[in-house]
C-alpha cells in the first residue's frame, strides 16, 4: 500500500491541465468515489493495526496534495482567461508621448543656423586630444594655467592625451588641413575639472567660429557678432566689445549684449548694467596661424567662441546649470513647443 501511494505522489506532481475539462477528470481519476483514494480508503480498512497509525498520515497528506493541486491548476485557468477577455484587438493603441528637443540642442540649432546663413559650414573634432591641438598650436605658453591638471582632465601625461578644455581645438585641426578661404562654425561637448554646482559643471558645450582669407578685418568680426546678436536675440539687441585677452587672438574682445529681459534698463539678472556677457572673440593671432601651415603674412582672420549653456540662460531664464543634464522630463517638456 505504501508503494501505491508514494507511485501516486509522484504522479500527481507531474499533473498538467489545459482546459476546466481536464482538471475535472483528474478530480474524478483521484477524489471520486470510485477514485483512486477512495480505492486506497478501502484497502486501509484491511491494514494491520500497528500500521494504520502511520499509513492514516500518509493518506490524509496525499489527500491534501491532491486537493491543493486541483486549486493551483484551476486558478493558472481562470487567470490566463482574464487575460484573454482582457485582449480586444479592435482598440486603439495608447498615445505616445511626442518627445520634445533638448534646449541646448534647439539652441546649438539656431547658433549654427545664423551662422550658416553667413555661409559658415559645421566642422566637427574629437573630444580627447592632445596638447597641441588643445594649447600649444594656440600659442598658449607652457605655463598657462588652463594647462593646470586643476582645470585640464588629463587622461595621460607624456605624452599628453586630454579631454579639450574648449572647441578652439578644432580651428588648430580645420587650419591644418585646410588653405583659406576657412569659414567654420564648430559646435561641441568640452570638459573643465570644475565642482559641480549651479553655475559651473565639469562638462559644458561651446561653439566657436572661425573665418581666414586675405583682408579680414576686425570690421568683419563686429558686423558678424551684430548680426548674430540680432538674430538670436531680436532686432532691438545692441553689442558692445570690451578689450579682453586670449592666447590664440589678439586683440581679443568680450561681446556683451544689452540685457536682453530689461531691454537694457538694468535689472538683478544683469546686476543693474543693462549689459550682459556672452562670447569671447578677437582676431586670430599671427603665431596661430603660422604654428597650423598658414602664411600669416597673407592672410588674416577672426575667432569667436560661446557657450551654449549661457545662450540658453538668456533665452529660456534656466536658473541652475544641472537641469540640462538631469534628464527630468518636467524640465525637457517645456521645450516641447520650440523647434
Ligand atoms: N576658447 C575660449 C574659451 O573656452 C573661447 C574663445 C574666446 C574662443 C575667444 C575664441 C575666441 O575663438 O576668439 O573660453
Amino acid at each position: 500500500m505504501i508503494d501505491r501511494i508514494n507511485q501516486l505522489r509522484a504522479e500527481i506532481d507531474g499533473l498538467d491541465a489545459k482546459t476546466m475539462q481536464d482538471v475535472e477528470t483528474i478530480r474524478i481519476k483521484y477524489l471520486s468515489k470510485k477514485g483512486a483514494i477512495s480505492e486506497l480508503m478501502a484497502d486501509f480498512r484491511t491494514v494491520p493495526s500497528e500500521q494504520k497509525r502511520e499509513l492514516g498520515q500518509k493518506l490524509n497528506e496525499l489527500k491534501t496534495i491532491v486537493t491543493e493541486r486541483l486549486n493551483a491548476l484551476r486558478e493558472k485557468l481562470e487567470q490566463a482567461d482574464s487575460v484573454a477577455a482582457d485582449m480586444d484587438l479592435t482598440r486603439t493603441a495608447a498615445p505616445m508621448p511626442l518627445g520634445s528637443r533638448h534646449p541646448l540642442s534647439l539652441v546649438r540649432n539656431e547658433i549654427v543656423s545664423i551662422f550658416s546663413r553667413l555661409g559658415f559650414t559645421i566642422a566637427e573634432g574629437p573630444e580627447i586630444e592632445d596638447d597641441w591641438h588643445v594649447f600649444s598650436s594656440l600659442n598658449f605658453a607652457e605655463d598657462h594655467p588652463a594647462r593646470d591638471m586643476q582645470d585640464t582632465f588629463f587622461i595621460q601625461r607624456t605624452p599628453d592625451v586630454l579631454l579639450r578644455t574648449h572647441t578652439s581645438s578644432v580651428q588648430s585641426r580645420v587650419m591644418e588641413n585646410t588653405q583659406p578661404p576657412i569659414r567654420i562654425i564648430c559646435p561641441g561637448r568640452v570638459y573643465r575639472n570644475e565642482a559641480i554646482s549651479a553655475r559651473a559643471h565639469c562638462f559644458f558645450h561651446q561653439v566657436e567660429a572661425l573665418y581666414v582669407d586675405r583682408n579680414v578685418s576686425f570690421a568683419d568680426l563686429r558686423q558678424t557678432l551684430l548680426y548674430f546678436a540680432r538674430e538670436m536675440f531680436g532686432p532691438e539687441t545692441k553689442i558692445r566689445l570690451r578689450p579682453s585677452y586670449f592666447p590664440f587672438t589678439e586683440p581679443s574682445a568680450e561681446m556683451d549684449i544689452s540685457c536682453n529681459l530689461c531691454g537694457g534698463k538694468g535689472c538683478s539678472f544683469c546686476k543693474h548694467t543693462g549689459w550682459v556677457e556672452i562670447l569671447g572673440c578677437g582676431m586670430v593671432d599671427p603665431n596661430v596661424l603660422d604654428a597650423c601651415g598658414i602664411d600669416s603674412g597673407t592672410y588674416t582672420g577672426f575667432a569667436l567662441g560661446m557657450g551654449v549653456e549661457r545662450i540658453t540662460n538668456l533665452k529660456y531664464q534656466v536658473k541652475d546649470l544641472r537641469m540640462f543634464s538631469e534628464n527630468d522630463v518636467r524640465f525637457l517638456q517645456q521645450f516641447r513647443s520650440a523647434h
